[in-house]
């Protein structure tokens, strides 16, 4: 795996981007910066291409890509009857964290689909991705590149971590801004759908759309989610997580009571808990008044406790509005089991 290191790239050195551009239109995978995580990308038109990004993710293939775009004539290739309201929320938020789920016409590989109707599509809002769409003239799907069930890489080395030697090239563009993937939205209904919240939140969205609703599905319970990927088990640290809802005390009860019993605990909380804990194996990931902070720090939160160092995590839960609601779907996902106060 060739990792191209951050202190000779920029967007002025052609030679990195042209060389991964190459990669990518000799059909290889090469994962690349984006605002929220980092993607693997493969030319989202040829399913060789594309069949080595499940491959080297170990990703099941009833999940379908997110294609990355360079421009709005892109997504007029790969799709069919855009509503007006796509192009509303095109206009607003690209580039940046907001994937459309429109009606596919055939144009992108059919692995690239998992076979539906339709195509997750979003301009990506970073100089590096957006280069390197450009140079190599192709639409890119790109999922998170970390192995499959794994935090999702905010670093170039969460990638090499997880994919050395099974990807032929990482970009380097220092670690990402949001911190939290895309919101993926379904614009084909009257009323749009969150299928997955991300970083443009449902607030954000309102401002623009009259309704949007929170696919139901997101609530866990018996309906069938809409967005395949949700249903797999994601973003698991190495030791199990407990997620805690409560007040502090109710914290710091649970965490004294697993000390007593001799288990070794790791935690993972706002500066403000953090702050009240007489203890050293402590993840601080910012302020609960600023969730925006808590997003860009939790995935490497996830992969920082080992499992020869603890045997529990315990972490904090927030609250889920804004961007708030992408924390807490990650952590529910992530965790395998909650600690509720009465
Ligand atoms: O921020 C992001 O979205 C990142 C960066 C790399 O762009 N990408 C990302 O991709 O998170 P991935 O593959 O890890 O997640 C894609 C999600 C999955 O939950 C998948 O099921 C859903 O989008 N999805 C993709 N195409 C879909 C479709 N046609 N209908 C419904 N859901 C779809
Ligand atoms: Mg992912």
């Amino acid at each position: 795996t060739k990792l191209w290191n951050p202190s000779t790239l920029t967007i002025e050195n052609e030679p990195s981007i042209e060389e991964a551009a190459q990669l990518l239109r000799d059909r290889q995978v090469v994962a690349f910066p984006t605002e929220t995580v980092y993607g693997l990308g493969a030319d989202a038109t040829n399913e060789e291409a594309v069949q080595r990004i499940f491959e080297a993710k170990g990703r099941p293939a009833d999940n379908p890509l997110i294609v990355h775009v360079a421009d709005v004539g892109q997504v007029e290739e790969l799709t069919e009857d855009i509503p007006p309201v796509a192009y509303q929320l095109m206009e607003t938020f690209w580039p940046g964290p907001l994937t459309l789920i429109l009606k596919s016409n055939g144009q992108a590989a059919k692995n690239v689909t998992a076979g539906l109707s339709t195509v997750g599509i979003r301009m990506p809002d970073h100089p590096l991705a957006l280069a390197l769409l450009k140079q190599s003239g192709v639409p890119l799907a790109a999922p998170s590149a970390n192995r499959s069930g794994r935090p999702s890489p905010t670093e170039a080395s969460h990638v090499y971590q997880d994919l050395n030697g099974r990807i032929a090239g990482i970009l380097d563009g220092g670690p990402t801004g949001v911190g939290v993937e895309s919101t993926v939205l379904d614009v084909s209904s009257s009323v749009p759908v969150i299928l997955r919240p991300g970083g443009i939140t449902k607030e954000d969205i309102e401002k623009v759309v009259p309704e949007v609703v929170f696919d139901p599905a997101l609530k866990g319970g018996k309906d069938k989610p809409k967005s395949p990927g949700m249903k797999y088990t994601h973003y698991a640290p190495e030791s199990p997580l407990w997620l805690v809802y409560g007040d502090d005390e109710y914290f710091k009860q649970q965490l004294n009571q697993l000390i007593e019993k001799g288990e070794r605990v790791g935690v993972i909380a706002s500066k403000e808990l953090a702050g009240q804990l007489q203890f050293d194996r402590v993840i601080e990931c910012g302020s609960r008044e600023r969730l925006e902070e808590i997003a860009v720090k939790l995935y490497s939160a996830l992969r920082e406790f080992k499992k020869s160092d603890v045997d529990v995590i315990l972490c904090e839960s927030f609250h889920s509005h804004g961007v708030g609601a992408a924390v807490m779907n990650r952590l529910e996902k992530a965790a395998v089991r909650t600690l509720k106060q009465q």
